[in-house]
């Protein structure tokens, strides 16, 4: 579904053209490069001179030397060739060689110049859509596709390279070289150019043609290629589902099909530009044919020297490179224009949670926490429904509050609330209130008027997904504090009671971690994420689920551990096995993002309602 959105959306980008503010935005980026742009454009210039001064020593030394030697040597027979031409056209190829070798180091110069541009640019956009991706908030990833996220920041940005490194050069050498060709034939012979011309109409439409149909299939082209990638990608991330189900026959198939598909686009695109291709050569040599035949009867006619006959040829050669360069840009540019659009569509868009302008820190938390009514819906749920609704509770510092219910009723948005990752839509969150004599917290801070980073250095996060990073098991475990010293990380572990287990993986604590932490087991990583949120030290803590997949004695001693460790601070502990969460200060039991039950274990208990009627099929189990 995400891939054929991905399609609708690159056809309809491909019809955009390159827009001046859009283009202004992304000269902007090679500001820093300037210096650079321009050596690149004035070598470019000079390289295009170079060029354009092969033909014309060609042509001075034929007029100049070899004609009258040999017109003179046709005079009187068995005189030779004077010593004094030989020696001229001896300077003329020598002047060649050298022109042709400034003309080489211009164009090494010029390609240094360019790429550096080029290359510094792209390196500068890729860090701003990398640094730009973190600070998004998670209702961003929510809404986009994860392949399209990646394609932005990857494919998107390697294509712009056809313009900002090699299109300013181009375009000016293009440019010139036309121009000079043009120019130069004008000024010879006006008749013979306009010979030459004839070409130029069927040249044209042979390269409209081109364009129409070529970026036409080239769209298809990409649209099965992402389709092949995406569909190679699932089958990668999903293999265990894949094997496990026996669906590999069929997947083979869809794949083939797909690959059949792919394979016959190939074709229609590789036939457009086989068949203009070779329509370009065959112009280009009645082009040469037209200056051989018409420009020899103007040589005869006393309008042209043989040296300008020779030139006009050579010129001839340069003259059809820089109109498919001009179309080629032209497309690149066409193309760039879509990509540079979707880039900064990404980095226009703005973090749904955010700093206010100069927002202050938080100080020192001491841990209480307030919900006031907060309702909450993600991006994607219905308008008719709340996630969240009407939720009111306190949890004073140093409490541990419990939160209970079944799959889907809104614990984890809870804590992704707490912890900011989105702001609910309705009521509010407080921190450090002041218990009133009625218990009710009043005042506090309310974190969305403080930074969004002072908050999260005081909580540590244990979430349902316990991703790891690429990297040690210490840099993991030094993530959220990387100021730490292994010393602290080791006491952290020794007091959690995961030290053992973690000097006992294969390299100890230098364990290299796989891809997403594939080389662990569930508990392993489990332990390694608590002990992660141990090392940062923080004011209030979130587990969620944490402790699932350890067995039961380690989940006992962990919890005991983190009783006595957070003693002090606040928890808030998520847990389907209510043998986590019966020594709770306060446990929340939510039906469908209601609050159904608020107590400890033993009012719940003896209120004889959900949770009483949860722990006794716990017990019975
Ligand atoms: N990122 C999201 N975007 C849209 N809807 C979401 C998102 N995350 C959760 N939901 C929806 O919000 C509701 C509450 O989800 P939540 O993750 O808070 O449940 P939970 O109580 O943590 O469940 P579990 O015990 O399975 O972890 C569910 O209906 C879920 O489908
Ligand atoms: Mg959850």
């Amino acid at each position: 579904m995400a891939v054929h959105d991905d399609i609708a959306l690159d056809e309809e980008f491909a019809q955009s053209a390159m827009r001046g503010s859009l283009f202004r935005r992304l000269l902007a980026y090679t500001r820093p490069y300037r210096g650079a742009l321009v050596l690149n454009l004035v070598l470019s210039v000079l390289a295009t001179a170079s060029t354009l001064l092969g033909p014309k020593l060609v042509q001075f030394g034929m007029d100049r030397y070899l004609e009258p030697a040999l017109g003179a040597a046709a005079r009187e027979p068995g005189s030779g060739i004077s010593a004094e031409a030989t020696r001229g056209i001896g300077l003329v190829s020598l002047l060649y060689l050298l022109n042709l070798l400034i003309g080489w180091a211009l164009s090494v110069a010029t390609v240094r110049a360019a790429v550096s541009v080029g290359q510094g640019t792209m390196n500068d956009l890729r860090l701003a859509v990398f640094e730009h991706i973190q600070r998004l908030s998670l209702n961003y990833f929510d809404r986009t596709h994860q392949g399209r996220i990646i394609a932005r920041a990857d494919t998107d940005i390697d294509s712009l390279d056809r313009i900002l490194t090699w299109g300013g050069s181009q375009l000016l050498s293009s440019a010139l070289t036309l121009a000079g060709v043009v120019g130069w034939m004008a000024l010879h012979d006006l008749r013979l150019a306009l010979a030459v011309c004839a070409v130029l109409p069927p040249l044209a439409l042979a390269t409209h043609w081109f364009h129409v149909r070529g970026r036409e299939a080239y769209r298809r082209l990409r649209g099965t290629m992402s389709r092949l990638t995406a569909a190679m990608a699932e089958n990668i991330s999903g293999v265990r589902v894949v094997q496990a189900f026996g669906r590999e026959e069929e997947n083979l198939e869809r794949f083939g099909r797909l690959h059949e598909d792919f394979t016959e686009r190939w074709v229609r695109s590789a036939r457009v530009f086989h068949t203009y291709m070779p329509f370009v050569g065959f112009l280009s040599g009645i082009a040469t044919a037209t200056v051989l035949g018409f420009g020899g009867l103007r040589v005869r006619g006393g309008h042209l020297t043989v040296g300008e006959l020779a030139a006009f040829i050579l010129y001839l050669g340069m003259f059809f490179g820089p109109i498919q360069t001009l179309g080629d840009l032209y497309n690149a540019l066409l193309s760039g224009a879509a990509r540079a659009e979707r880039i900064f569509g990404l980095l226009d868009t703005e973090p749904q949670v955010r700093d206010a302008a100069g927002a202050p820190p938080l100080p020192v938390l001491r841990g209480d926490v307030a919900f006031e009514g907060v309702g909450f819906r993600y991006d994607t749920t219905p308008p008719d429904r709340w996630v969240l609704k009407g939720l009111s509770f306190q949890v004073r510092a140093g409490q541990t509050v419990a939160l209970v219910g079944a799959t889907g009723s809104g614990k984890t948005s809870i804590v992704s609330l707490l912890a900011r990752f989105y702001e609910p839509q309705e009521g509010r969150i407080l921190l450090d209130g002041v218990a009133d004599p009625g218990g009710a917290l009043r005042g506090g801070l309310d974190p969305r008027r403080h930074s969004l980073e002072s908050l999260h250095r005081q909580l540590g996060i244990v979430t349902q997904e316990n991703f790891l990073f690429s990297g040690t098991v210490m840099d993991n475990l030094k993530f959220g504090r990387p100021e730490a010293t292994d010393e602290e990380v080791f006491s952290a572990a020794r007091r959690l009671g995961t030290h053992d287990l973690l000097r006992g993986l294969p390299s100890g604590y230098a364990t290299e971690v796989g891809e997403r932490g594939a080389n662990f087991s569930a508990g392993e990583r489990q332990l390694i994420t608590i002990t992660r949120a141990m090392v940062a030290d923080p004011r209030i803590l979130i587990l969620d689920e944490a402790t699932s997949a350890v067995d039961p004695q380690s989940e006992r001693l962990i919890q005991q551990a983190l009783e006595r460790l957070f003693a002090r601070r606040t928890s808030v502990v998520i847990a389907h096995r209510l043998s986590t969460v019966q020594h709770a200060d306060l446990i929340l039991v939510l039906d469908q993002g209601r609050l159904l039950e608020r107590g400890t274990h033993d009012s719940l208990l003896a209120l004889g309602g959900r949770y009483a009627a949860l722990h006794a099929e716990f017990v019975h189990e």
